[in-house]
C-alpha cells in the first residue's frame, strides 16, 4: 500500500536512500573502498565498443552511463533509444558488447533490441530491476537494481538505482581496464557510499522544491539545462513534468541555447537549471546569464559556492549538498523528480496513473 503517502510516486520517491543504499551495497565493498561486480558476460579490458540502449528514463540513465564509461574507462560508448536502435541497422563491432537497461525488464523495443544485437554476435548485459523478467533472461547477464516493486508508472527510484549500478559498472570497467588506480577507485566509491544520505538531505528540502512548483506549474512551457552528465538529467526532468502534468517541457544542454532554444525565452518560461559548481559552471552560468538578460526566469539548482554568484539574476536558487562531479546525476535527478510530483499534485492531474501511459510497454 501507499502507508502515510497520498500517492506510490510519493512514498517511491521516499524510498531513494534505502534503495540507493541497497542497490549500492550490492556492488561496492565499504571495507576495501572497492566494486564488487558479478560475473560479467564480456571482458570490458577487450571489448573495443560498446552499445547501451533502452527508452525513456531507463534511457536517459544508460546516457548519463555514457558519459561515466567514456570518461573513467575510456570506452567508446555508443547509446540510443531502442526503437531507434533496433531500425537504424548499425554496424556493430566485432567483439562488441551492449549495456540494457530497464525497470520491468519487459519493455517491447528495448527486448528487439536485445534480439538484434545477440544476433549480431554482441555480448549483452542488461541493468534490469525484475530478475525474472524476459530480458533478465534473454540477455547474457544482468545486474540488478534492487528498487523494489516500483507501482507509479512515472520511475523514480527505479531510475536512481539503475544510475547507481551505471556508476559501478563505470567504475569497474576503469579498473578492469587500468584507466583507474585503487587510489582513483577508492575515492568513487567513498562518494558513492555517501549517495543515500545526500539523497536523504535533498528529500528534506521538499517545501522549498514545493514553492518552486507553485510557480512552475502556472506555466505553460518549461525549459530544462544542464551540462555534461547532468544534459540527460536536464531531459529527464523535461520527461517527467511532461509525462504527470501535462506541461510542454523540453530539455537543452545549456550550450544548445543559443542555437536556437533562446529564441523561446520570455518571462514566461521558466528556465530551470541543474548548475553545480565544478568545471563547467562558470560556462552553464554564462548560458543562464544570457537567458536572463532576455527577461527569462532562472531557477537554479546549484551547491552551497553557486549560491551567490546565482542569485545575481536568478529568480530561485536552491542549495543541495556539495558532491563531486562523479555523483551529481544521481542527487540532481531527485529534485527534478520532486518538481514534477509536487507540479502534478497542484494541477491536480492522475499522478501514479498519467493519461495514455503505461507502466511497461510492452508493444512497439
Ligand atoms: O520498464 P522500462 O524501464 O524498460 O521502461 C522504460 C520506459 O517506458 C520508462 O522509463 C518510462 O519512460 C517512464 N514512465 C518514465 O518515467
Amino acid at each position: 500500500g501507499k502507508g502515510n503517502y497520498r500517492h506510490f510516486m510519493e512514498k517511491e520517491l521516499h524510498e531513494h536512500p534505502a534503495v540507493l543504499g541497497d542497490t549500492l551495497r550490492q556492488y561496492l565493498d565499504p571495507k576495501t573502498l572497492e566494486v564488487r561486480l558479478p560475473r560479467l558476460p564480456f571482458d570490458p579490458a577487450r571489448v573495443p565498443r560498446l552499445t547501451i540502449s533502452a527508452c525513456g528514463s531507463a534511457f536517459l540513465a544508460g546516457a548519463v552511463g555514457r558519459y561515466w564509461i567514456e570518461e573513467l574507462a575510456r570506452l567508446p560508448v555508443d547509446a540510443d533509444v531502442a526503437s531507434e536502435f533496433r531500425y537504424r541497422d548499425p554496424p556493430l563491432a566485432e567483439g562488441g558488447a551492449a549495456i540494457l537497461v530497464s525497470q520491468s525488464g519487459e519493455t517491447a523495443d528495448t527486448m528487439a533490441a536485445l534480439r538484434l544485437l545477440k544476433a549480431g554476435g554482441q555480448k549483452v548485459l542488461s541493468v534490469v530491476n525484475v530478475p525474472e523478467s524476459s530480458m533478465a533472461r534473454e540477455s547474457d547477464g544482468a545486474v540488478l537494481t534492487v528498487a523494489g516493486p516500483e507501482i507509479g508508472v512515472a520511475s523514480t527510484k527505479a531510475f536512481t538505482a539503475q544510475l547507481a549500478v551505471m556508476a559501478c559498472l563505470a567504475i569497474g570497467f576503469g579498473r578492469a581496464r587500468r584507466e583507474l588506480s585503487t587510489l582513483d577507485e577508492g575515492r568513487l566509491t567513498q562518494a558513492l557510499l555517501e549517495v543515500p544520505s545526500q539523497a536523504a538531505q535533498i528529500l528534506e528540502q521538499d517545501a522549498q522544491i514545493r514553492d518552486l512548483a507553485a510557480e512552475v506549474a502556472k506555466a505553460r512551457d518549461v525549459l530544462f539545462l544542464g551540462r555534461g552528465s547532468l544534459y540527460p538529467i536536464a531531459l529527464e526532468g523535461a520527461l517527467k513534468l511532461k509525462e504527470i502534468s501535462y506541461i510542454h517541457a523540453e530539455g537543452y544542454a545549456a550550450g544548445e541555447m543559443k542555437h536556437g532554444p533562446i529564441a523561446l525565452i520570455d518571462s514566461a518560461v521558466p528556465v530551470i537549471a541543474l548548475c553545480p559548481t565544478g568545471p563547467l559552471f562558470e560556462k552553464t552560468a554564462s548560458n543562464l546569464q544570457e537567458a536572463a538578460a532576455r527577461g527569462g526566469r532562472i531557477m537554479a539548482f546549484t551547491d552551497a559556492d553557486g549560491v551567490a554568484p546565482l542569485s545575481r539574476f536568478a529568480e530561485h536558487v536552491i542549495e543541495l549538498p556539495k558532491v563531486g562531479a562523479f555523483s551529481t546525476p544521481i542527487l540532481y535527478a531527485i529534485p527534478v523528480q520532486l518538481l514534477a510530483y509536487h507540479v502534478a499534485v497542484l494541477k491536480g492531474t492522475d499522478v501514479d496513473q498519467p493519461r495514455n501511459l503505461a507502466k511497461s510497454v510492452t508493444v512497439e
